[in-house]
């Protein structure tokens, strides 16, 4: 049982987290990552919704959330390089998501994360360029990979190490070597040393990626950065508490209990730091500008210090 007796070392069994672990220990121990959120009814009522589009205004509707008060389908962030942020349902908590679509300079379109492909994202996307990468970088971002595989079938659809075997469309992995299409304008680190620690098995298994021509680290849940506050959509109650998890409960479990080899994770986040982003763009909240700022919120989120 030393599993347990770590587990109640961080733990204060009288603190107010308790409901909150008992929460997250759940999710971890009763169910994987992908299938957890895949096999979920509330999958098909997020469907539903994502499907809504405004014909009167061209607009998806279901684009509009804490992370997108305005309903944008696709935000320009620097040249070549776009968001498409959208809610996203975890149980009845909007926890938001975020494609990165970057357009490489042979024209083709590289999708991280895809959304929902629903009338108006498919009219801007095609707008930019054919789609030829479709990216699942980790074992729970993957809910639209194989739409966009099925809309694109020139596209190539990759995923993490392991996908594969979890997911027939996904037809290539990608690890720490980017593949010759996309051109030399990406660099890739596998997040190769994290698991359940109930099950033993790797959790998300998540590649991270850094857009060379725009110095951009992209990331799903190596890093997220949820806002306290938004400027014109409050935050609703239960994604403030879903950010309180995760950075209070979640993110001192995931150090100490789901790196299973904290030197080796280190190397990976000092490699990541090499590339010397000026900006990430995470699947989860806001997006960081700055160098210095891009490098503080790594250090501040994996625990590495100088
Ligand atoms: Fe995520």
């Amino acid at each position: 049982m030393a599993c347990s007796c770590r587990i109640w070392k961080i733990m204060d069994p009288s603190s107010v987290l308790l409901p909150l672990w008992a929460y997250f220990l759940c999710a971890l121990t009763c169910a994987d990552a992908a299938g957890f959120i895949h096999s979920s009814p509330l999958r098909l009522r997020q469907l539903t919704r994502a499907n809504a589009v405004s014909t009167a205004t061209g607009r998806s509707e279901a684009a509009i959330g804490w992370g997108n008060p305005d309903g944008v389908t696709l935000r320009e962030v620097t040249d070549n390089v776009w968001e498409a942020n959208r809610p996203f349902l975890w149980n009845t908590i909007d926890v938001g998501s975020r494609m990165v679509l970057i357009r490489l300079k042979d024209g083709s379109l590289w999708a991280h994360s895809p959304v929902n492909l629903d009338i108006p994202t498919r009219a801007e996307v095609d707008a930019l360029g054919p789609v030829k990468h479709i990216v699942s970088p980790n074992f729970e971002h993957l809910k639209y990979g194989p739409l966009w595989g099925q809309a694109y079938p020139d596209a190539v659809t990759y995923g993490c190490p392991g996908l594969m075997a979890r997911e027939p469309w996904c037809m290539q992995e990608v690890a720490n070597d980017p593949p010759d299409s996309w051109l030399d304008e990406f660099e890739c680190c596998f997040i190769d040393c994290e698991q359940n620690p109930f099950t033993r098995k790797s959790f998300f298994n998540e590649v991270v990626f850094f857009h060379k021509p725009s110095k951009t680290l992209i990331t799903s849940d190596f890093y997220w950065n949820y806002p306290s506050t938004s400027p014109s959509r409050p935050i609703p109650q239960s994604t403030r508490l879903w950010k309180f998890g995760m950075d209070r409960v979640y993110l001192p479990f995931y150090k100490r209990l789901m790196i299973t080899d904290k030197g080796r994770f280190n190397e990976l986040v000092e490699r990541v730091l090499g590339w010397r982003a000026e900006r990430i763009i995470p699947c989860h909240g806001s997006i960081v500008e700055g160098r210095d700022a891009c490098e503080a919120e790594i250090r501040r989120q994996t625990g590495l210090t100088d």
